[in-house]
């Protein structure tokens, strides 16, 4: 976990240097013994000690800790970095097609493709942005951008076996909006972008994992599933944090949601939801029956 890193990372234009980026932050001071066979303590020892970012002092007693990590400060962007293409449209003006063309299947893959390459920065930003927190709440969001910038790089590589590229599409820049506007306030993040941006992807990636494998593409099918699978986790991150900070500044998680969302004019989540994965992801089967019972259209 290496949070200068995340940072270039963050600011990174180019979707190769942001995904390696991303990887490296994540990667950097961890052991690395799972991949490196079965050497003696010695040999893991030095190679954790390697493991440590240039520069950085290593914290070797006990072997655990390549690098002190850096908690304390705050890097902020105004915008994340992103490549010249695609061109940012307002969301009403992303073209819809349907998916009974080669076309309209490839600008699906696309708009996915899109939402976590702004899932990498948005978690890339949990960490850099906000101060005061535990390390493990750095090396959580650092392993989450990690895995959005596999996500991505999975949709990315189906995307040009399907004869296109990313950047080929207009796309929108709604999920940066949220980070924006909970840049002030790490528990308004945590409620607000992993509870309910995120947990609406639980809701509706079913559906879309459904309706490309009827029409034939069984590749994205099974990229969606895996996806499906590391974003329950997402989810359980943001709620445990969430549940964290409630604790930490002794406030009412469920009277504190409520404000955050009245504050910002959204609702929490719009049926049908997908209960299983609502539940493994840590939220309560009375908050998911409210939901159900809720009728009015979420406005994110
Ligand atoms: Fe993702
Ligand atoms: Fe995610």
């Amino acid at each position: 976990m290496h949070r200068p890193t995340a940072f270039e990372a963050l600011r990174a234009t180019g979707p190769d240097e942001k995904i390696r980026l991303a990887h490296e932050a994540h990667d950097a001071g961890r052991p690395r013994q799972l991949h490196e066979g079965h050497e003696g303590d010695e040999g893991h020892e030095r190679r954790q000690v390697d493991a440590a970012p240039d520069g950085q002092p290593a914290d070797v007693p006990g072997g655990h800790h390549a690098a002190m990590p850096d908690l304390d400060t705050v890097w902020q962007v105004d915008a994340p970095g992103r490549p010249e293409r695609p061109r940012l449209v307002h969301p009403a003006r992303v073209p819809r097609r349907g998916l009974a063309t080669p076309l309209g299947r490839a600008a699906l893959v696309h708009a996915i493709a899109h939402i976590e390459f702004n899932a990498i920065n948005l978690a890339l930003d949990a960490s850099c942005r906000f101060a005061g927190m535990p390390a493990a709440y750095h090396a959580d969001w650092l392993r989450i951008a990690s895995e959005e910038a596999l996500h991505f790089s999975l949709l990315r590589e189906h995307l040009r076996r399907l004869g296109h590229d990313y950047g080929d599409f207009e796309a929108h820049d709604g999920l940066w909006e949220m980070a924006w506007l909970t840049r002030n306030d790490v528990l308004a993040r945590m409620a607000l972008v992993p509870r309910v941006l995120e947990a609406r992807g639980l809701d509706v990636t079913p559906g879309i994992r459904d309706r490309l494998a009827s029409h034939g593409d069984a590749t994205a099918a099974t990229i969606l599933d895996r996806i499906l699978q590391d974003e329950i986790n997402h989810v359980a991150t943001g709620n445990r944090w969430f549940m964290w900070l409630c604790e930490r500044e002794a406030r009412d998680p469920k009277a504190e949601f409520a404000r955050l969302l009245e504050l910002l004019d959204m609702k929490a989540a719009r049926p049908p939801l997908n209960r299983p994965a609502r539940l493994a992801a840590g939220f309560t089967a009375p908050e998911i029956d409210g939901w159900e019972g809720a009728d009015a259209p979420m406005r994110a």
